[in-house]
């Protein structure tokens, strides 16, 4: 058995951290770096897979990063700005109030196919041409489409055909068989836990998913000897596990 000691304090940092109007941004990102040689910063993992997907699908500047990596006070002006532009309502479909936005995370990217000028807030990123061709394969490198037609009841923002989010894989994977956005698939793991979890077989290989409630300061879970296992803080109230496995 191998012993994992998880902190009540690490449950605001990880791949599947949720980060909404109701949950906000608890941490500072560490190990930013840029996207390729454009002033976009993300989370290192981040770019690293956004490139490699790129790089598969052959692209030169067909698609553009419009966003990436933002602070709290560029999420500020950014609100603030589209507010006297747009009106409060508007914005509020769109644009996540400072401390609140996941682009404070280093984890979500807008983008955009060419254009002389481009959208700042709506990029265009529609669901043909190249654009359809990244969305085909972005979940074999860990991305969602975060806020999808149709779930605007649980993520509070309209549907924005540019905004991807890293979840890391087989997350991506799962959350499009079972249609949750981010909101839901918290919930729907919650049903799972280290004696129960969630099983989920894909390429050779098989993943233990579950939830660890956090009521203490420190909880301890034993995991096989032979698992690989991920750890992510759900950002509210415990942490999702990941365990790689191979197939039996
Ligand atoms: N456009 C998304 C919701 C953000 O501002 O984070
Ligand atoms: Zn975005």
């Amino acid at each position: 058995m191998q012993i994992k000691e998880l902190y009540k304090k690490d449950i605001y940092r990880g791949n599947l951290i949720l980060v909404n109007d109701q949950y906000p941004v608890r941490l500072p990102v560490i190990q930013l770096e840029s996207w390729m040689d454009s002033t976009y910063q993300n989370q290192k993992t981040v770019s690293y897979l956004l490139k490699q997907c790129f790089c598969k699908l052959g692209l030169k500047d067909e698609i553009v990063l419009t966003s990436a990596y933002r602070t709290f006070q560029e999420q500020q002006q950014l609100y603030e700005g589209s507010c006297k532009e747009n009106g409060r309502v508007w914005t509020k479909q769109y644009v996540a109030k400072a401390g609140h936005s996941e682009h404070e995370t280093g984890l979500a990217i807008d983008l955009s196919i060419r254009h002389d000028q481009q959208n700042m807030i709506c990029p265009d990123f529609p669901y043909d041409g190249i654009a359809k061709k990244f969305r085909d394969i972005c979940k074999d490198y860990g991305f969602i489409e975060r806020y999808p037609q149709d779930k605007e009841k649980h993520t509070h923002i309209a549907r924005e055909s540019w905004h991807f989010r890293y979840v890391g894989f087989p997350h991506s994977y799962i959350m499009q068989k079972e249609n949750l956005c981010l909101e839901e698939y918290h919930q729907f793991l919650k049903q799972y836990s280290l004696y129960q979890p969630y099983i989920y077989v894909i390429k050779n290989k098989l993943f233990e998913i579950f939830y660890v409630p956090m009521i203490q300061e420190k909880t301890v879970i034993a995991l096989k000897n032979e698992a690989l296992y991920q750890v992510s803080g759900n950002n509210h109230d415990g942490f999702i596990v990941t365990v790689w496995r191979k197939q039996v």
